[in-house]
Formats: structure tokens, sequence, C-alpha cells
């Protein structure tokens, strides 16, 4: 199995000196987190997986080095994507950390809308699938990762229908207020973009429900559990809290420079008590709050001057944005501020580094620290915390952390502030330095359980197991498109043909009231083009029948109202598909009518025999709520009735369960010795069609092997073939019909 990580930076990072490029480790969770699960994978025998990581060097690498590059970093199973100076300037500091990052980590106010930056971010994330198209093979498993390329999988998806593709992302997914600022175009081609792939995974259970809001608000899909059905493949959105390599942080590290890193911090720290602050330099991390929180507690408790430092490292990043270069500059002024104002000569409050450190220096801080202070004001996950709470090998330490972490989640046993009250950090800063070593212990316990069960290996195994299942339970149904000139021939080849069509969302696009999906002038001529005595036109309708014998009676075809149960052939009565009660409905009016009631723009449509609740002018969430309660009411009241309760697009349908447009349907197709069938239709009760169609079709000449089955749209179907919308069917069907012309005319 081979799997290929794709993600904006490589673990790597390029660096220039003295004219020669060398690498060294990168700086963030993703790549931490990522390279951790890696590193394992090496260590394992048991897991035979492959990778190739594929992403930016972190540098612009000149033409004529990029050949070399790529054999250094080959090695290190990473395939590099070159970008121009131009480019990452526009994409990475403009439209990722100029818009996104701010509006996904709740700074609205910071994002700047640039078009050329969106158009950047475009072409780079297709500079990334073609990086991806050179060395994919079948069957790789593709692993997209971040904010950075979240067009990428629909990019894939359209030239790789077949390979399992995955999306994480690793910052918080904003509630739909905020996601709804960005330029609808753009906030829409984001979402497709992120339905291309099997399987989404998200840190929080938030950050998922979110995303299926938007999905909702935005691209009209509506999810069951989790799951929703896009053009041409079902995508699960699931939560992955990403862990981290326990056994690393928890065990001693071999070799001399963490033992000197630690001598050197004892030495540093000897007779104080000293709490820990790391991050990369970012407004979303909450830095000068913490600082602020700090000078609090130190006026309040002066009984802690000259006994505890807070070590604070700071890890540049991001410097091009000038958001990041106010930051820096206010943290400098902050700590300049408190260690003026309470340092003496031999006590500096902050002891402050503006640098990346590597494993070795930070487990050493991890170990020497009593407290961490960790205090996001948004943060996705914060794998700082975890590592913390991991590295504490005598389950001593105290973890002090923002409820806006993600981490916070997985992590209830520390003291959880609100990084805006600086009382609460003062306060939590005086409990954790004077909180007894056995509570200590006990809270550290439970979350390094906790930990070590859910660890990286963990997370990512978890991620691809699920994606692996999700692609395999992938429906059998196949883009028409791909089959038309199959269909072609079969239609010519054919004798006797009958088209059993449905109407709503089939010939003509929804309405607001169903009373306005009239028929129009090209689709009568269409219809009168098509039936001919070689094929038999069939409208097969949920629709009443007083309804389709005045938009369509005067034609020669046949129609075929409520879902089955009346029939009338060109030129002749209606009848009934056989004798039905409906006194049931008496029953259920009054529930339905309170439905009306409660959903506002929602309203009762009354057939002979079915009631049918229509809710598409409704607000779309109270929709969502209000239809799952009335089906389950539904549900229970009519168990021990004939009768049939069906969701369908944006309808609730109570009908008699005697005859379906399965039933009638058959009777139809089995009534002649046709030779070529189509069905086609957009809904569940189109099913029931699909259904017989498909068991009789198995049944030795029964029905005619040219049997098409053609489901409109992205639901779960059992149809064979599918078509994106009513406009695809009636291009479709003008193609036969001009087929139809021309054959009547050799004839
Ligand atoms: N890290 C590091 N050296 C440093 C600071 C941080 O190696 O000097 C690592 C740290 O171990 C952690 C990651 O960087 O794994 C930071 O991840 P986190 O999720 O806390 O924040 P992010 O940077 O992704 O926003
Ligand atoms: C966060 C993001 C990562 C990113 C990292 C470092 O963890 O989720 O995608 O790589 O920050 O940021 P940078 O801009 O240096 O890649």
């Amino acid at each position: 199995m081979r799997l290929l990580i794709v993600s904006n930076r490589l673990p790597l990072n390029g660096v220039q000196k003295d004219g020669k490029l060398s690498f060294e480790q990168s700086a963030g969770g993703l790549v931490s987190g990522l390279s951790a699960y890696l590193d394992s994978l090496k260590s394992t025998t048991a897991q035979d997986i492959e990778y190739v990581w594929i992403g930016w060097p972190g540098i612009t690498v000149p033409e004529k080095l990029q050949p070399e590059v790529k054999s250094v970093l080959v090695d290190l199973h990473a395939s590099p994507v070159f970008l121009s100076e131009k480019a990452m300037d526009k994409f990475y500091l403009g439209f990722c950390n100029k818009i996104i990052w701010p509006l996904f980590h709740y700074f609205p106010s910071y994002s700047v809308y640039e078009k050329d930056y969106w158009l950047q971010y475009q072409e780079v994330n297709k500079i990334f699938r073609d990086a991806v198209l050179e060395i994919v093979q079948p069957g790789d498993i593709i692993w997209v990762h971040d904010y950075h390329l979240m067009l990428l999988p629909g990019l894939l998806r359209e030239k790789l229908p077949n390979n399992p593709i995955g999306f994480f992302l690793h910052i918080p997914f904003p509630s739909y207020e905020l996601y709804r600022l960005l330029p609808s175009a753009w906030g829409q081609d984001i979402l497709r973009g992120l339905l291309g792939a099997n399987l989404i995974g998200f840190h929080t259970q938030e950050y998922a429900q979110y995303f299926l809001r938007s999905v909702l608000r935005i691209v009209g899909y509506e999810h069951k559990l989790g799951e929703i059905q896009a053009l041409d493949h079902a995508v699960k959105v699931e939560t992955f809290p990403m862990g981290i390599d326990y056994q690393r942080y928890n065990s001693t590290p071999v070799g001399s420079e963490f033992e000197q890193n630690l001598k050197e911090l004892e030495q540093l720290l000897f007779g104080y008590k000293a709490i820990l602050s790391v991050d990369r330099l970012d407004y979303s991390k909450g830095i000068s709050n913490r600082l602020q929180g700090y000078k609090l507690f130190l006026e309040n408790n002066s009984q802690w001057h000259e006994q505890v430092v807070l070590l604070m490292i700071v890890v540049p990043s991001r410097v091009g944005v000038e958001h990041y270069q106010q930051m820096k500059r206010k943290i400098d002024e902050l700590v300049g501020e408190i260690n003026g104002r309470f340092g003496t000569l031999n006590w500096t409050p902050i002891i402050y580094q503006y640098k990346f450190l590597p494993l070795d220096a930070l487990l050493a801080m991890y170990r020497q620290s009593d407290v961490a202070l960790i205090t996001p004001l948004r943060d996705g996950m914060n794998l700082i915390a975890k590592e913390y709470v991991a590295a504490r090998r005598d389950q001593t330490g105290v973890l002090i952390l923002s409820e806006m972490a993600g981490a916070s989640k997985e992590l209830g046993e520390a003291l959880i502030i609100n990084p805006n009250n600086l009382e609460a950090i003062a306060e939590a800063l005086k409990q954790a330095l004077g909180m007894p070593k056995a509570e200590q212990i006990k809270r550290n316990q439970v979350m390094q359980q906790r930990l070590k069960q859910y660890d990286v290996v963990r997370w990512s195994g978890d991620f691809i197991q699920e994606l692996l299942q999700v692609q395999k339970g992938q429906s059998r149904t196949l883009p028409l498109a791909h089959y038309k000139q199959t269909l072609h021939t079969e239609f010519d080849q054919a004798d006797q043909r009958l088209l059993l069509l449905d109407y709503d969302g089939t010939l003509v696009p929804f309405t607001d009231n169903p009373d306005q999906a009239k028929p129009d002038q090209e689709l009568l001529e269409l219809l009168k083009d098509l039936a001919n005595a070689q094929t038999e036109v069939v409208i097969i309708s949920g629709r009443d029948r007083a309804i389709l014998e005045t938009w369509l009676g005067f034609l020669n075809i046949t129609l075929v109202a409520e879902h089955g149960a009346w029939v009338k052939r060109s030129g002749e009565q209606w009848r009934l598909s056989k004798p039905l009660l409906n006194a049931w409905k008496r029953l259920l009016l009054p529930m339905l009518t309170m439905y009306v009631d409660r959903l506002p723009g929602s309203f009762i449509e009354e057939k002979e025999f079915s009631l049918v609740w229509h809710f598409r002018q409704a607000n779309p969430e109270l929709s969502s709520a209000c239809a799952r309660e009335l089906m389950d009411e539904l549900m229970a009241f009519t168990s021990n009735h004939n009768i049939h309760i069906l969701q369908g697009n944006k309808v609730i349908e109570v009908r008699n369960s005697e005859v379906t447009k399965g039933s009638t349907g058959l009777s139809l197709a089995l009534a002649q010795p046709y030779d070529f069938i189509l069905a086609i239709g957009d809904d569940t009760t189109d099913e029931d069609l699909f259904a017989s169609l498909a068991l009789e079709h198995s049944w030795p000449r029964a029905l005619p092997p040219r049997t098409f089955t053609i489901r409109v749209g992205t639901d779960k179907t059992l149809a064979s073939f599918f078509l994106a919308d009513n406009l695809e069917v009636r291009k479709m069907l003008q193609e036969l019909a001009q087929e139809n012309t021309q054959l009547k005319g050799l004839s």
C-alpha cells in the first residue's frame, strides 16, 4: 500500500547559507504530528505502508538547482513542489495567511479579500494537483492536509475517480456566520473542492458540525449521520482528534544533547518554580493575553516575586505578514515592561527566547517546568498541551489550558481558562503553583492514559482505515456520459422502446410552489418528438391525475399519477392500478397541519391517495430538524396501516403502500415485448422503479437486456447510471429524439 501525503509544507525547510542549500526540520503541529506518524511506520515492520510526502520545500529553489534538490529529497521520501516567490506571496502569505487563517481563527477583521490572492490560490492548488498526478499510481491513497489545499481533493477527483482521497483540516472550521464572509463563489468552490474527498476529518465534533452546516447552507447537500452524497461519490465527515507520539515524549531520549539541555535548565531555574509558554508567533495563540495574565498574577501575588519565572519560547512564523510583525513588537514591549517593572538584580520574571527549539531542547523544557501556560484565543488542536502532559514522567506538573483550543475537549482535567479573562489566568497560575503533588498526579494520570491510548499512530491509522472503508462502500453507479454511445446504439437497434420518465426534478427543475412547474414549450415538443409507434413515452409521476391531464393530457403519451396509483393511456380513461383505501388521510391531516404551523413556508398538498408536506421554501436548518421529528412521529403513527412514508426532495409524503412506481412501472414494462427500456428519476419513489427493473432484468427473458436506469442527482441509488440534473436529462432526451426523427426518415 502506498500513501501520498500532500501538504503545503514539507517536513524539511530549505535554508540557504553561504551559497549552500541545506534542510532542517520545519515548524508547526501538522509537520511534527505527521512526522511522528511516519517515523513510527519506519520503525514497525507490521505496517506495510510506503509513503511519499509532497509539498513545498520552504524556499524558492532556482530552476537550475531543482533537479539536485529533488534527488536529495527523494531519499527522504519527499517530493518537492517548486513555487515561485511571487506565487508564494499571493498564495501562502496572501490567500492562506491573510484570508483563511484569520477568518477560520475568528479574526475576521484581519482578512483582506483580494481577488488576486484567490486566483493564485486556485493556480497553486492546480500545481499541487499536477505534482500528485506526476507520481500517483492506481490504488495509492492520497491524504491531503490543511487549509492551503482545500481545492485539491476536487481537482484530483476529476482526474482520479478511483483513488481513495482523504482530507484533514488542522485548523478550526468556523461557524457558518463567519464562513459566509468569504465571497460566495470562493466559499462555494472551497466546499466543493473539499467534497472531492471520500473522507474529511476535523479535530473536534464542533468543527465537523460547522462544516456540515456550511455545506447545507451553501451547497445545499444534506447529510445523514455525517455522510453526504456528492455528485458521483459519498463523502464521510468525521472527527479525528490528532494525537501525539506519546512514547517519544514520555521516554528519555538517548544521547547527550537532552542531558546537556536538562542540566543547563536545572542550573538556570535553580530555586525557582518555572512556568512554560511555547508557541509559534501567532496572534491566535493569545501570547499577549498570557503576558497580561502573568503581569496581573505578579501584581496580586507579591509572595511569588523572586520565586517564579516564565520561560517563554516564541517560534518565528510567517514573518511576511504584517499582523505577525505587529504581534512581535507588542510581545517585545510587554516582556520589556514586565521585566522592567517587577525584575530585580537577582530575578528576571520572564526569560524570553525567539527561536525554534529542536525536540531535545523542547523536551528538557517540558520536564523542567512546573506549570505549562497555554492560552490560545483559538486553536485547531494545540499539540504543545498534549506533549507537556505526556512528558511529565513522574506525573507532576499542572497544565493551564484555554477552552478555545481543540485539545481542551480531551484534556478536561487541566485548569481550563478563558484567555480573555485575565483574572482567571492569574488565579489559575496561583492555583497551579500551590497545587498539592497528589492532586497534580491525579489529574495527569487520567490525561496521560487518554493520550497514550489515542496517539498519533492510532489517529492516522483510524483515518486511513475509515477512508478505505468509505471508498469500499461506494455505490457502483456510473456517469452516463461515459456510456452515451452504448445508449445510442442500443436505442437505434431496438424495435420497441419504452421510456419511463419521472416529471419533477427530472424533466423540469423544482420550483418554490409545485403549481409553477408547468411544462415549457420545449419540453412539450421534446415529448412529442420522442413518442411514436416504436417508442412509448410514459410520464410516471407523484403528481395527481388532474394536473397531469391538464399539462400533458393532449400528448400521445401514457400518464401515471400518484406514484403508480392511476394510469391513463393515450386516448383512454384513467384507471386505478388496484383498489385502494384513503380513510387514513383523515387521521393524519391534523398532525401535518401542526407542522405547517411550526415551520413557516411549509404547506400540505392533498391528493386522492396521498398527503404531502412540502418545505422547499422554509429555512433549511429548521426544516431538517422538523422533518426528522415528523418522520419519527409518522413512523410511530402509521406502523399498523398499509401506508408508506417517504422523504423526498424537500417533501415528506405519506401514501398507500400497495402500489408504487415500481409495481406499476413493471407491469407497463411487461405489457409489451419491449427490447429497450429507459427509466429516469430523481427521487426515493423512483428507486422503487429502479429496484423492480433491476430485479426483473436478472430474470431470463422477462425484460430486455437493454434496460437503462438513470438517477438524476447525487443520492445513493439502485440505478445503473447517473446524470447531474434535469438539464442533462433534457439534453440526452433531445439527442434521442433527434435519432428518432432520423430513424423515421430512414424507414
Ligand atoms: N515545536 C517544536 N519546537 C519549538 C516549538 C514547537 O518542535 O520550538 C513543535 C511542538 O513540539 C509541536 C508543534 O511544534 O508539536 C506545535 O504544534 P501546535 O499544534 O501546538 O501549534 P501549531 O504551530 O500547529 O499552531
Ligand atoms: C499550523 C498549520 C500548519 C502549518 C503550521 C506552521 O499548524 O495548521 O499547516 O504548517 O501551522 O505554519 P507555516 O505557515 O509555517 O507552515
